[in-house]
């Protein structure tokens, strides 16, 4: 997949933007009431990553933070000290933090336009490398994490947040109920008794360009019900998954958080660390002459 198709979708969706009134709905998202509003929505539907972030030791070391999103979480690791890099793919992200931390008066060391899979650093800039909800979306994670490596000092530490396997909403929400509801619909909407708009018009719209049963497979299936049905890549992992993604690192600590599994009202409940969707991951970077070569040819699916 070109990463060109991966920068299109995420300049026009930019992370949360459309359920706070950003520029998506016709409004502002570049004013001090945007970043307000996004973080306090964000922090109320996921209030678990204040308390992750203060886990981090960041006061004072190189953080390279990478896929920024509307910079949340940007603005929460200069506020604990951090001395702070940010990259994101898209120009749309890299303004709007721009924008963000011109306007709160927070200082960085570097903000730039740029892909993980080319990072535009020399070797050992880092102490910590930080990504929340972005490796996920790359399709060549070998080369991503391998990028990584390169950028980070050696006895760093990289700290990513990726969906989660072992969720409510992998194995319930995507995997069962919105597959039997689009199985039931698809052939409403194609006899003609049933319209369907929105999200659910979307999903008939993808079924029907690459065949039900292809669509419905969960390899298919996933990319499309994570950030919406024209998002073009999304995985899950489990701990298994993340050491055969990140060989070049070491996982030092793995814990969940966030049940939200859409559209069953989960949200309230608790049990966020056994089934939640967000598995954050902790990984220090193997010595180089550790690093296997060669897993290239290891199947990444
Ligand atoms: C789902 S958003 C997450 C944003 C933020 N970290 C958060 O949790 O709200 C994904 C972000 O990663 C960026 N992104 C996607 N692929 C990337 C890549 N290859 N390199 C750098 N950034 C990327 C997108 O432009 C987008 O801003």
């Amino acid at each position: 997949m070109r990463e060109n198709t991966i920068s299109e979708f995420w300049s026009a969706h930019p992370c949360g933007d459309h359920l706070v009134g950003g520029a998506s709905r016709g409004g502002r998202s570049d004013s001090e009431e945007f970043f307000t509003r996004y973080d306090t929505f964000k922090y109320r539907l996921e209030p678990h990553i204040p308390g992750c972030l203060d886990d981090l030791d960041v006061a004072g070391r190189r953080v390279l933070e990478i896929g920024l999103g509307q910079g949340a979480e940007s603005e929460q690791l200069i506020r604990r000290g951090a001395l702070w890099t940010g990259v994101d793919l898209t120009r749309t992200s890299v303004e709007r933090v721009g924008a963000r931390l011109s306007q709160r008066n927070l200082p960085r060391e570097g903000l730039h336009c740029g892909s993980v899979l080319d990072l535009p650093f020399p070797a050992d800039s880092f102490d910590l490398v930080f990504s929340h909800g972005v490796l996920h979306h790359v399709p060549d994670i070998l080369a991503a994490q391998r990028e990584i490596h390169r950028v980070l000092r050696p006895g760093g530490e990289l700290v990513v947040m990726l969906y989660a396997r072992w969720s409510l909403n992998y194995l319930l929400a995507i995997g069962l109920v919105r597959r039997a509801a689009l199985a039931v619909v698809y052939p409403l909407a194609r006899a003609g008794l049933l319209k369907p708009s929105g999200v659910v018009g979307a999903h008939v719209t993808n079924a029907r360009r690459t065949g039900l049963r292809s669509y419905l497979r969960m390899r298919e299936f996933i990319h499309h019900n994570t950030d919406g049905p024209d998002n073009p890549h999304s995985r899950v992992y489990d701990v298994r998954t993340v050491r055969q993604h990140f060989p070049d690192f070491s996982v030092t600590r793995a814990h969940k958080h966030f049940l939200h599994a859409p559209p069953l009202p989960v949200h309230r409940l608790p049990g966020g660390r056994v089934a939640g969707w967000h598995l954050w991951v902790h990984m220090r970077p193997k010595e180089r002459a550790d690093v296997p070569s060669g897993y290239e040819a290891a199947a990444v699916r």
